[in-house]
């Protein structure tokens, strides 16, 4: 997997090689920026909407001024991935405030950046395994939950779990609650019923997780989930924009069988559905977003009508 050849980068797509950062852009260094990342199913980003929603929410309650209107950054994504050549694969959007305080050059540039890139699928295969990380959230902590650049946190606990063997971590807040993993969301299944950490555990509000919230014919309870419950729990899976719906094997030495169980099964095939119908609808062709998934027609009916919802429009 690795980084495609051109970059958008505040007017224009460029050569990765002809972009240039400085340390004088001051929220570059210390982390004052936002990003999300986004997946492309036959060349168009899947949930747009959603992800700028996050983005204008996130850069509001970080300060972080956001001169850039949502059509225009969704033509200029249209732009990068047409010069990428993208069809599968996933683009970062990332804002980072350059004016502020006093670590900031003369040097003339926007107040905000906008970066671009896009990069290969990776390649994830489930069933996952995870660790547990007690104290990985701090649910009282006032930017908890906004997808800033700072994202120390979850590439160190991401490789401290790699390091153990195991793909992610589940972050436990300080209520001995849990929140959710390095980059993805945790859902489990006690008795056929879907639970998953309320925000207020300090989990990022996830696209995936929305989506899956908002599904016509499933119900999800957001509330305060224990360890101890986690441990009880029948199935367990997560969501992701790469991911889409993951089951979850194991978490330490606890292991969930049969991992995928029947409710993460038909989850998974329902959200997966939903992103080729998308491709499907805008596409106006018969091919999918993945070749290899065949859409059910008597599915598919009812995919399609659900994406009437504005949000669920995917990008011209
Ligand atoms: C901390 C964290 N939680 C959850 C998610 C899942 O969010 P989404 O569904 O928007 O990809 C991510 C995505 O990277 C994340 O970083």
């Amino acid at each position: 997997m690795s980084m495609h050849k051109h970059v958008f980068h505040n007017d224009r797509v460029l050569p990765l090689e002809q972009v240039r950062l400085s340390p004088g852009q001051a929220g570059l260094l210390n982390g004052w920026g936002i990003f999300s990342t986004l997946r492309i199913y036959e060349g168009r980003p899947f949930a747009f909407e959603r992800h700028w929603e996050r983005l204008r929410r996130d850069a509001e309650r970080v300060n972080l001024p956001l001169p850039y209107e949502q059509e225009q950054v969704r033509r200029t994504v249209s732009q990068l991935l047409q010069a990428n050549d993208v069809k599968e694969g996933c683009l970062r959007i990332y804002f980072v405030y350059n004016q502020i305080g006093i670590w900031c050059s003369q040097e003339k540039m926007p107040v905000t950046d906008c970066i671009m890139y896009t990069v290969d699928l990776p390649m994830r295969s489930g069933p996952v395994r995870l660790g547990l990380l007690e104290h990985g959230r701090y649910a009282a902590h006032p930017l908890t939950g906004v997808k800033v650049t700072s994202w120390l946190e979850n590439v160190w606990a991401a490789e401290k779990a790699r390091g153990r063997g195991f793909e992610d971590m589940v972050l436990v807040n300080e209520h001995g609650c849990v929140a959710e993993c390095t980059a993805a969301n945790l859902f489990f299944v006690h008795s056929g019923i879907v639970s998953t950490p309320a925000q207020s555990a300090g989990c990022l509000a996830g696209v995936s997780r929305e989506i899956l919230l908002a599904s016509a014919g499933v119900s999800i309870a957001e509330r305060d989930i224990t360890i101890e419950e986690m441990w009880a729990a029948d199935e367990v899976f997560i969501s992701s924009t790469t991911r889409e719906v993951q089951a979850v094997s194991s978490i330490e030495d606890h292991q969930y069988k049969p991992a995928p169980g029947p409710v993460t099964e038909r989850l998974a095939r329902s959200f997966a559905q939903r992103a080729a119908v998308v491709s499907f609808q805008v596409g106006g062709t018969a091919r999918l977003g993945r070749g290899t998934r065949p859409i059910e027609p008597a599915c598919s009916i009812s995919l399609i009508q659900r994406t009437t919802d504005k949000q669920e429009q995917p990008s011209p």
